[in-house]
């Protein structure tokens, strides 16, 4: 069992370099909080000006991010939904499964006390949300 449970951190942080930083505590505290969710190819996850729900981490298939004649497509390591969470704005994208999917998710509540806790974690997310929106802001 213990072995199997330090497996599964590590395959935490393996799959998800945004992970890396954190102490073994907090990786344990992130298996407990994170929800598995699921999709179907063509499922659209998140519609843009909504209000958020939950941050969504991939550990199967892949997305595809609208931002207007734009598509970026994300897969297994990549994570979404964490813009409007940091930023408390309404979501920017639309956001649609192109394959069958697995998330690891945080809900709003969880995803924000877990970030206030880890403030590293919360820099290399805020860096990110910048690059995105820089990204969004031509188009
Ligand atoms: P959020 O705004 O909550 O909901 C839509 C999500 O799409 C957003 O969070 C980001 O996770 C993601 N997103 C928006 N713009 C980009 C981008 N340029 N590149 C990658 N992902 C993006």
């Amino acid at each position: 069992r213990e072995a199997e449970h330090s497996l599964q951190i590590q395959n935490l942080v393996d799959l998800f370099p945004i992970f890396a930083d954190l102490d073994h505590q907090a990786r344990e505290d992130l298996l407990m909080l994170f929800r598995p969710r699921s999709a179907t190819p063509g499922q659209r996850v998140i519609r843009k000006g909504d209000r958020p729900d939950a941050a969504y981490f991939i550990s199967k298939g892949t997305v595809q991010v609208s931002v207007g004649d734009r598509l970026i497509p994300l897969g297994p390591g990549d994570f979404f939904g964490e813009m409007a969470l940091l930023s408390g704005a309404r979501r920017s994208a639309d956001v649609t499964a192109t394959d069958y999917c697995q998330f690891l998710t945080l809900d709003q509540r969880e995803f924000r006390s877990f970030v206030a806790r880890n403030p590293r974690l919360r820099e290399q997310l805020d860096a990110l949300a910048a690059q995105r929106s820089a990204m969004n802001r031509d188009r």
